[in-house]
């Protein structure tokens, strides 16, 4: 298909003074490269682009231009840099693969009963035993200002691994990291860093890291391995993720190779987004005590004195609210690529089959159709009366279409469960004068966000 403009397509906006040759290079934030970006939206529009050294990188900022992109019609999720550089570790596993990849299609197949409702109510215990262990840790450290990234990181670790393959980090009994943990950790940063050239004088020092990234790697081949031998040795059956991929309902089969970049892709997609956006929703709780006095009475008018059943989860109604209205402020995934399929266009630019963009949630969930007060926090907005009719497009933090995210129900139940437990269980307090900093890796989360629980 190819598209006919009555005049010459318009050219789309970039940043001020664009130096010959190497591109859009001033005004960027090696640190805070979404933060930044949003910025440069309220200057040049809801579209813009940065080209750098030739490589055309164009930014999607609101809500009208988002829904173009997200028509699947036109456009298809595309493999960044970023994911690109995570292919190193988790190859065409599902959150990685090119669409083009058999691979792919097989593997959402063999894993989609895994994200059933019958299959969620077979968790629901798992996660359930992990938020009491989480609670009775923090308990356990009295009343300090606990560093709540690193303390939710547990409770999302352990629910992964053992919901996704029955194994245990031991994360709220061990003093020290686990060693799997610190070589992921590793290997995640150093991926995120291998595209980037360095100078002549880091070479040497990238030479140490090539060294430790391939020892942990291999830590982490190894492991996965050990469990998925173990479990084909053992002939059990589990209700879990290895098993629906080791005697899959359908004809399909992965390879064991694709198993296990499976098994890292759900350590990885699984863990990660959901500790940020756990904590994230914490801070604005924390912030709130009018929120969390309404959590705290919902919880208790639905699970007063017994544990919360699978049901009771999906009651938590005004949770939801503030997990939503959370995720819309900070978006964990701050946004996601999307490549042309054919010629088309985007409002009045024209683009060519294979162009991409990448939507910046930031930007387009604080459009300014949620009104003037887009960039405050109130979980009102999610009520189901102000959200009648709301466009798709203006939330989207776990993706669109067919490579939208496969665990959005698995996280959204655990992350209920959680925030009910806590807030039922404990006061929860911000350090005086704690101004939220944003950090950003391949997720975004609160900087050194620490929060004290005291037992109600
Ligand atoms: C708050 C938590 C989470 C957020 C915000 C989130 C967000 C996302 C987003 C935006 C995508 C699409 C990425 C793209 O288009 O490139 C995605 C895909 C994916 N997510 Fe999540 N995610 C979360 C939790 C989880 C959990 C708990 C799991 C696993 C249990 C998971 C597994 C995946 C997988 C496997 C994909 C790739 C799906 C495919 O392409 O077929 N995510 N997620």
């Amino acid at each position: 298909m190819s598209t006919v403009f009555s005049q010459a397509p318009k050219r789309i906006p970039h940043p001020p003074k664009r130096i010959p040759f190497i591109g859009d290079v001033l005004g960027m934030d090696r640190d805070a490269p979404n933060q930044k970006t949003l910025e440069r939206f309220g200057e040049l529009g809801p579209i813009y682009r940065r080209t750098i050294m030739g490589t055309d990188l164009t930014f999607v900022g609101s809500a009208e231009l988002a829904a173009t992109v997200f028509d699947e019609e036109h456009w298809e999720k595309f493999i960044g840099r970023p994911l690109e550089n995570l292919r190193a570790i988790a190859a065409d596993g599902l959150f990685t693969a090119y669409n083009w990849e058999s691979n792919w299609a097989k593997a959402h197949e063999v894993l989609m009963p895994g994200f059933t409702k019958e299959a969620m109510v077979s968790y629901h215990g798992v996660m359930a035993s992990a938020v009491d262990e989480l609670s009775a840790s923090i308990e356990r450290q009295g009343e300090t200002y606990i560093p709540t990234v690193e303390e939710m990181g547990k409770l999302t670790l352990e629910v992964i691994g053992r919901c996704g393959f029955n194994y245990t980090f031991d994360s709220f009994t061990r003093t020290q990291e686990h060693p799997f943990v610190a070589a992921m950790s590793r290997t995640l940063t150093y991926a995120q860093k291998a595209g980037i050239p360095v100078p002549f004088v880091g070479k040497l020092l990238r030479r140490k890291d090539e060294e430790q990234n391939r020892k942990d790697y291999q830590l982490l081949v190894d492991t996965v391995d050990d469990v998925i031998a173990e479990r084909i040795k053992s002939g059990e059956r589990r209700p879990d993720l290895l098993d629906h991929m080791l005697h899959s309902d359908s004809d399909v089969a992965l390879d064991p190779e694709n198993i296990r970049n499976q098994v890292l892709t759900f350590l990885i997609a699984g863990h990660e987004t959901s500790v940020n956006a756990l904590s994230f929703a914490l801070h604005f709780i924390a912030q709130n005590p009018d929120v969390a006095r309404r959590m705290r009475d919902e919880a208790n008018a639905v699970f007063a004195d017994r544990d919360a059943t699978y049901e009771d989860v999906a009651k938590l109604r005004y949770t939801r609210q503030v997990i939503n209205e959370s995720l819309r402020l900070w978006p964990t995934a701050p946004g996601f690529f999307r490549a042309a399929k054919h010629d088309t266009t985007v409002g009045d630019y024209a683009f060519s089959k294979g162009e991409w963009v990448f939507v910046l949630l930031l930007a387009t969930q604080r459009d300014a159709a949620w009104g003037p007060d887009a960039a405050e926090f109130n979980p009102d907005r999610f009520a189901p009366e102000a959200n009648r009719g709301r466009a798709p497009e203006l939330f989207k933090p776990f993706g669109t279409g067919i490579r939208s995210c496969i665990g959005r129900q698995f996280a959204l139940h655990e992350m209920a469960l959680a925030l009910a437990t806590l807030v039922q269980r404990f006061d929860i307090e911000p350090e005086p004068g704690y101004e939220l900093v944003v950090e950003e890796t391949l997720t975004l989360r609160p900087k050194n966000l620490r929060l004290k629980f005291s037992r109600v």
